[in-house]
């Protein structure tokens, strides 16, 4: 940084200020530096007319020189770059690249170049002849065929040579639709590369990619023509001075941060993108992306990485950044589609309409706002969740991430005093009410300590509310000087600092972490919202165990295609026969409740009965919805006296993602609170092998059973059908009567060699109730025929289900029911 003895003499306003203070003060120490200045300005002069030492030559290209980017940040950040270079050492030559021919381009390019304006510490004399001297340097050139790049490579190798300088580097800032990067990427690998011991240093812009897939797929195209090292992958969130700051200021407050920075303390993490705009003029590229592409999967996991990952020591260390980031990365836990809400703006579609020459009628799910809730499976953060947010179309502009923690005082009066508030720290990254970018931490937490020169204490305030809290509850720390992302990325490129960008692995482990999630809502549709302040609060979302809903269910306007018009608006509970038995039919959502309800009752009986209930459950996808409404039963339900066990297991590690187990536990179980004694996975797994007969795990199931449950009778056994009629794991063919009078077996499925373990028709007949549900319109067929068949349960397992001293109810959906 320059020190205020350069800045003061180059004549501008703030020195003669600040001599004049100097001057009433100390005569002497006036006279001392004036006399420091003069020698420094004839220095300065003197060292450019010679052009002091010589550090070579950097040729800079932007390729997409006249485009949005370029225009708006990229000739301002390399303004900027020069400006603070030029009497370094160093000599530059600027070339702005694109399709269009010369004539046609250079006018545009020189009206963006005149635009650029100076660094604030530069003054306005100053400023004239830097930029003169940038203009100067600049040219536009054609960058189209393989011919255009060999002609650019000559001219980048011989051009120096010509002015007696060696080359330092070549900077390539590919400002190009993606699809273009790998095109562009080889020819400069075929032409541009400059000799050994220059460096090339090539910078792309998002997005990379659209999916994990496509993302590896443009990694490997790139790397055919450039080497990691040469790639420096831009995501300008990083360049935000609020957000580079974060690791910084968690190592140096340390010693307030490590006894608090964990699930114990921590409430929740919000990291929230707000936009104003809409998507216009940018829905070719927008709808393909969505809001979750576009800048949640970079921007906001860049930022999530930065909050949570263990602290490198060395903060500078790409290496050791990129290591810790991929300890996150791989701790994430898998999202779900009922992890997210997601929305779209009201004219969003007549947008898209239009811009895409759609027919009236046509309707893109692409979500313009999303609520996403994430968790980290550390033992430092379990359970905590982590709130990333994003949408166009809002009431403000505006990001930031809040750390909120709990507070533990409990307030009997005057509860305005500052221990009383909410306890938080936000990094501010600007916009909204505060209008700079700053990292705010309540009073009633700790002072933040201050220990680096660009960043200063904010004291005097205007009387302003930030999150809903006046801002005199914080300590307030703010850049001395504000800079633009793009111009600070700009340096550290120039630098070769690749701490701030995003490698191969990064950006891989990113998409292999969203990628899932995108694939899960591609078919959902967004509620539709009306932009602005009129949103009121119906984007607001609430957490509900491991899941998020809309808190508001007012005011949806859902397109009305966007149902199938289902007309489903009725909330009736049918009870009927079913293959002479007990049925229960309705809409899949009441069934469920239903369900949830009868089985709630039957354990609150069995309890009561005998003091506990044992519960027998299916894996398979028909549950989940059961199981996740139960989860919602977990301080009404008797769940400490229940006790569960497990119809049939696949053979598989009870941690593995299709383990039947796994289901239970991930959608039920970890949300209630039950003894560990009272889960009874299946033992599949046994001497490091899976179900091998030998082993003897049914037996060990089977003695489990007998010695725990009296009679061996489960209160209640919940099952499902297959497609072939197989119920648990009973698949058709088997020979059941092999079981003979085991409660628990090995059998097969047809698709061998997947094996189960399942209990045996004799167990599930002595159960005291038996519930088979069933839903979905794919299962319509499957009733039909069901409902003509005899018993045969060799061929039609489920037939074979009759509770000889019990009941069986049917639950079936009216989709299964009536197609
Ligand atoms: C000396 O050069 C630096 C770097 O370009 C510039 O910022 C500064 O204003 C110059 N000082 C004078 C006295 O010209
Ligand atoms: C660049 O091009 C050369 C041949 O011109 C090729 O051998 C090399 O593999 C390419 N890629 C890299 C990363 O150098
Ligand atoms: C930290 O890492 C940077 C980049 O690798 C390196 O230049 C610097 O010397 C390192 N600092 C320390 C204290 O090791
Ligand atoms: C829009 O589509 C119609 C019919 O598909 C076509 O005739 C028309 O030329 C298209 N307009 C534009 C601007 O692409
Ligand atoms: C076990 O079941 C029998 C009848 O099936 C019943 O008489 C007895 O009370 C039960 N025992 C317990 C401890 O619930």
């Amino acid at each position: 940084m320059q020190s205020f003895i350069e800045l003061g003499c180059v004549g501008n306003r703030s020195c003669s200020v600040l001599c004049q203070r100097m001057l009433k003060v100390v005569w002497a120490a006036l006279l001392l530096m004036a006399n420091v200045c003069v020698q420094r300005v004839q220095a300065n002069e003197s060292q450019e007319a010679k052009g002091a030492p010589k550090l070579g030559h950097v040729s800079v290209v932007i390729v997409g020189a006249t485009g949005d980017l370029a225009k708006k940040y990229l000739w301002q950040g390399f303004f900027h770059l020069y400006a603070n270079q030029v009497s370094s050492g160093y000599t530059f030559s600027f070339y702005g690249g694109g399709l269009s021919p010369k004539d046609k381009a250079a006018p545009i390019l020189f009206e963006a170049l005149k635009r650029v304006s100076c660094p604030r510490d530069l003054s306005e004399e100053r400023c004239a002849l830097v930029k003169e001297q940038f203009l100067k340097l600049a040219e536009y050139r054609q960058l189209k065929t393989v011919e255009d790049y060999q002609a650019l490579g000559k001219h980048l190798s011989e051009h120096p040579k010509g002015e007696g300088i060696a080359e330092a580097g070549r900077l390539f800032y590919l400002s190009v639709p993606a699809f273009a990067y790998a095109d562009v990427a080889e020819k400069i690998n075929a032409s541009c590369r400059p000799a050994e011991g220059v460096w090339l240093r090539v910078v792309l812009e998002k997005p990379f990619g659209h999916d994990f897939s496509s993302a590896q797929l443009l990694s490997a195209q790139l790397a055919s023509s450039l080497r990691d090292e040469e790639m420096y992958r831009i995501d300008h969130y990083l360049g935000k001075q609020v957000v580079s700051k974060i690791l910084p200021f968690r190592r140096e407050n340390s010693k307030h941060l490590d006894p608090i920075w964990n699930k114990h303390h921590i409430e929740r993490v919000e990291i929230v993108l707000k936009e104003t705009l809409d998507a216009k003029g940018r829905i070719p590229f927008y709808d393909q992306y969505g809001v979750i592409r576009d800048v949640i999967q970079n921007h906001l996991t860049e930022v999530l990485t930065l909050l949570t990952m263990g602290l490198p020591a060395n903060l500078s260390d790409a290496k050791e950044v990129l290591k810790n980031k991929l300890k996150i990365f791989s701790a994430l836990e898998h999202l779900e589609s009922h992890c997210a809400v997601i929305g779209q703006y009201k004219s969003y579609n007549e947008e898209v309409e239009q811009e895409l020459n759609k027919t009236k009628g046509h309707y893109s799910l692409t979500p313009t706002f999303a609520g996403i809730m994430v968790y980290i499976n550390m033992a430092q953060y379990e359970g905590m969740p982590i709130i990333l947010t994003s949408g166009k179309m809002l009431d403000e502009r505006l990001g930031y991430a809040r750390i909120l923690f709990k507070n533990d005082i409990f307030c009997v009066q005057k509860h305005d005093s500052v221990h009383c508030k909410p306890k938080q720290i936000i990094f501010y990254f600007g916009h909204g009410a505060l209008q700079y970018p700053a990292i705010l931490v309540s009073k009633n937490l700790f002072k933040p300590d201050l220990m680096d020169t660009e960043w200063k204490e904010v004291t005097e305030q205007k009387d302003i509310n930030v999150l809903g809290m006046p801002i005199s509850n914080y300590y307030i720390l703010t850049p001395m000087v504000q800079r633009e992302a793009y111009a600070e990325l700009i340096s550290q490129i120039f630098q070769g600092r690749k701490d701030s960008f995003i490698s191969a692995e990064n950006l891989l482990a990113s998409w292999g972490f969203w990628t899932p999630l995108l694939h899960s809502l591609a078919k959902a549709p967004p509620r539709i919202y009306p932009g602005g302040v009129e949103n009121g609060n119906m984007l607001d979302f609430k957490l509900l165990g491991r899941k998020v809903t809309f808190a508001n269910d007012a005011l949806v306007f859902i397109n009305q295609d966007f149902t199938g018009g289902s007309g489903g608006q009725s909330f009736q509970v049918m009870q009927g026969k079913y293959r002479n038995n007990d049925m229960v039919s309705a809409w899949s959502e009441e069934l469920i409740v239903r369900l949830a309800d009868d089985l709630q009752a039957a354990a609150e009986k069995a309890v009561r009965e005998s003091g506990r209930f044992h519960l027998a459950l299916s894996g398979g996808s028909s549950p989940l919805a059961l199981f996740q409404r139960l989860a919602q039963h977990q301080y009404t339900f008797p769940w400490r006296d229940t006790h569960v066990w497990m119809v049939d297991e696949r053979c598989v590690p009870l941690t593995e993602l299709d383990s039947n187990f796994r289901t239970v536990h991930d959608h039920l179980l970890q949300h209630v609170k039950m003894p560990y004694f009272n889960i009874h996975p299946m033992p599949v797994q046994m001497n490091q092998r899976l179900c091998v007969e030998e082993d003897g795990g049914a037996l060990l199931y089977e003695r489990e059973i007998s010695q725990l449950v009296n009679g061996s009778r489960f209160h209640f056994v919940l099952l499902g059908v297959g497609h072939d009629g197989h119920t648990a794991s009973l698949f058709p063919g088997s020979k059941l009567e092999a079981h003979g009078n085991s409660l628990v077996a090995l059998t097969e499925s047809p698709a061998k060699p997947h094996q189960r373990m399942s209990l045996t028709l004799r167990a599930i007949n002595r159960a005291q109730k038996v519930a088979i549900l069933t839903m979905g319109k794919s299962k319509h067929e499957l009733i039909t025929q069901l409902s003509r068949v005899k018993d045969k349960p060799n061929s039609w397992p489920v037939t074979g289900i009759h509770p000889t001293s019990g009941t069986l109810v049917w639950y079936i959906d009216y989709d299964a029911l009536l197609g």
